[in-house]
């Protein structure tokens, strides 16, 4: 498309039935809004839409499983979603629910439109029904043993023990996840989008007409789908949450969440032309519109071939231009899960690192799953901030105006005194807003971050090599131009960074006391800060992250692993029984570790000094793996301190210290939980 005359631009529209983590802001919202807010620098209209998705089985179950409506689901997470997005500086022109009344109009005249000029095929079938709840069972509704690798509590719809995609008829011994009654096959009438008739014009549109500008990850997707050949889709659910299916006869049934989700980009759409007094309909159906759907690799084939159906059938809307979807970010080295939590949760992010967005906006884009999968840990956040937004841009900007103040009292020098060198400098900065610019529209916001990152080097090289410093006692006309060029450096950088770091560009431009320059601007003006403008304080842009912090993250996810690994090993039996006085031949004491060495050429034994309040004597532990001999002096632990003698590696140990173990092997003291006399009897 040559230069569109508006961008509409989508992000996916979150399930509201959990908070947003960190896989979602790298794959949807983080690059969405850098391109939008590059946008809006660029004085092109454009709108950013999104909202919460409020329909689907899994918020009926979730509403189920905690005893609340589905109603109650939506409404609590709906806010925490929003909130933590505006926190965070997603900069969204609109962000509604599909729950509200502006989403089910449009849904559903959208489904009628399509209804009445014959776009679906109606079609009986058979599905599972609850005899005793009286309604069909989604999917997700019928458990039961699974076919392939026979563990029960299998879903209708897949087994998460074995990862198998699953239909309920396959389930062995199928039940009722609502009454637990065994279900009913019972006919009954949906409707369903001909996916094939629309096979060859999607073939054209995006194989031929997109091989070049759409990502390779999301081009291929799609054409293994096409590949694979299309088939007709349900519209509609048996199900009593969602929108009801605006037909005579659909008593009972609902629009396929689906269905009615991705409408919701034009009803968040017309909510926002509503209040802005705005006309929305340009932006869904002028062909110099450039609509943009930022998604999640799961979500490929409803961007790109469901809803571009469902819109071509309609007839009157435009087709996305480009769906750049990411790949998944993983975290510390596995995949992110909400239901092994095995994710850092935005909402906490905020509460954990106050005022730290912008930390994570650049860790997030710099690791952005754009091409792959890709990897977030906290270390690599922690080096991010103190060796790149510390040591690269926050620093420079930080000299700029220490030095300014120390010279001029703040005030920007004369640009009188420029020479060649200098003025080269500032024609390289004036090429970055392109340099930028060509890779945001391209949708590599890697690429654009670290050319934005380099344009900071830039200034602080110019420093190094121009050492103001020293050239102000003994030449004030060269440090003059040296320190004006780096000011402009500084004015450029508080509009360059902005898409990715908003947070830090209003507090560069508040520090230099100036209104930001537009894109285009920085490229052309003469002078971004000119001469005589008078600087405001100096501040710290970014501060150093410490270890603790990312520590306790990092512990945060220790505790989750360890609870998923619990969770999925089932206790020991219990033992045979014994008599009170056998238990009580077993003499425990609690005694202090004094002495502990490695015994030589034994990976996990311990040489431990202990003493029992008995006496002082020598156990033979196997522990090495777990401790090291310096953490466990001083340490109190329980010993039996009456079992027979034993020789262990040419070494007489003379009792045993009790232990228990973690889930995944790690063995924990068995102590009191305070501190007591040696001696003590443990009984
Ligand atoms: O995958 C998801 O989280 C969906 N709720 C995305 C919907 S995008 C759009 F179609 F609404
Ligand atoms: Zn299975």
């Amino acid at each position: 498309m040559d230069t569109p005359k508006r961008y509409t631009v989508t992000a996916a529209l979150p399930y509201a039935n959990g908070p947003i983590h960190l896989g979602h802001l790298a794959g949807v919202y983080v690059p969405a809004d850098v391109y939008v807010r590059y946008l809006r620098q660029k004085g092109r209209d454009v709108i950013f839409i999104c909202g919460s998705d409020e329909h689907g089985v899994p918020i009926t179950i979730k509403a189920r499983r905690e005893g609340i409506t589905p109603q109650q689901v939506v409404d609590k997470y709906n806010a925490i979603i929003r909130d933590s997005f505006a926190e965070f500086g997603i900069s969204f022109d609109n962000y509604s629910r599909t729950s509200a009344p502006i989403h089910h109009k449009t849904a559903s005249e959208f489904f009628r439109k399509m209804y009445d000029a014959g776009q679906f095929v109606e079609q009986e079938s058979e599905q599972y029904y609850d005899p005793e709840a009286k309604q069909f069972l989604a999917d997700r509704y019928i458990t039961g043993t699974c076919p392939r690798c026979g563990a029960e509590g299998a879903y209708g719809d897949q087994c998460e023990k074995c990862g198998s995609t699953l239909s309920p008829s396959e389930l062995i011994d199928p039940k009722s996840a609502l009454s637990g009654a065994t279900p009913i096959l019972k006919k009954t009438k949906h409707w369903y989008l001909p996916l094939q008739q629309y096979e060859s014009w999607l073939r054209q549109w995006i194989l031929e007409g997109h091989k070049a500008d759409w990502k390779p990850n999301v081009y291929g997707q799609v054409k293994s789908w096409l590949d694979d050949g299309l088939r007709p889709r349900a519209v509609t659910r048996d199900l009593d949450w969602g929108i009801p299916v605006p037909v005579e006869g659909a008593e009972g049934k609902v629009l396929y969440v689906w269905f009615d989700a991705p409408i919701g980009y034009i009803s968040s759409t017309k909510e926002w032309a509503e209040r802005e007094g705005k006309d929305w309909e340009p932006y869904w159906k002028s062909a110099d519109t450039k609509l943009v759907h930022f998604i999640g690799k799961d979500n490929i084939v409803f961007h790109c071939i469901i809803f571009p159906a469902m819109l071509r059938a309609h007839g009157e809307y435009i087709l996305p231009d480009n769906v750049p979807a990411n790949e998944f970010l993983n975290l510390e080295g596995n995949k992110l899960s909400t239901s092994r939590n095995w994710a850092v949760w935005l909402d906490q992010y905020l509460v954990d690192f106050p005022g730290k967005q912008d930390v994570l906006r650049y860790a997030l884009i710099a690791t952005a799953p754009e091409t792959k999968d890709n990897d977030f840990t906290w270390r690599d956040f922690q080096n991010r901030n103190n060796s790149e937004l510390v040591a690269i841009l926050g620093n420079f900007v930080n000299r700029v105006m220490v030095l300014t103040h120390k010279y001029y009292g703040g005030v920007v020098p004369s640009s009188q005194h420029l020479n060649e060198a200098d003025r080269e400098v500032l024609d390289q900065m004036r090429k970055y807003p392109s340099i930028l610019g060509d890779s945001i529209e391209k949708y590599r916001f890697r690429e654009a971050l670290s050319e934005m990152m380099n344009l900071a080097r830039l200034g602080n090289k110019y420093l190094a090599d121009n050492e103001p410093w020293k050239t102000q006692k003994t030449d004030p006309e060269r440090t003059e131009a040296v320190m004006y060029t780096a000011v402009q450096i500084a004015g450029a950088l508080a509009t360059l960074c902005e898409p990715f770091l908003p947070f830090a560009a209003a507090a560069l431009a508040k520090m230099l006391d100036i209104r930001p320059l537009t894109w285009d601007e920085v490229a052309q003006a003469q002078s971004i800060v000119p001469s005589g403008h008078r600087l405001g304080q100096p501040a710290l842009l970014f501060e150093k992250i410490e270890d603790a912090p990312i520590e306790a993250q990092l512990k945060r996810l220790e505790d989750s692993r360890l609870a998923n690994i619990a969770a999925e090993k089932a206790a020991e039996p219990q033992k045979e029984t014994v008599s009170y006085d056998e238990f009580d031949r077993m003499d425990i004491r609690v005694g202090t570790i004094v002495e502990a060495e490695k015994v030589p050429k034994a990976k996990k034994l311990l040489k431990l000094t202990i003493d029992t309040g008995i006496d002082r004597r020598t156990v033979v532990s196997g522990i090495a793996e777990s401790f090291s001999a310096e953490e466990v002096v001083g340490r109190q632990v329980c010993v039996l301190v009456n079992l027979a003698p034993r020789e262990i590696k040419g070494i007489l140990s003379n009792g045993m210290i009790l232990m228990t173990e973690h889930p995944d092997g790690r063995l924990e003291f068995v102590a009191p939980s305070r501190k007591v006399k040696e001696g003590a009897q443990v009984r």
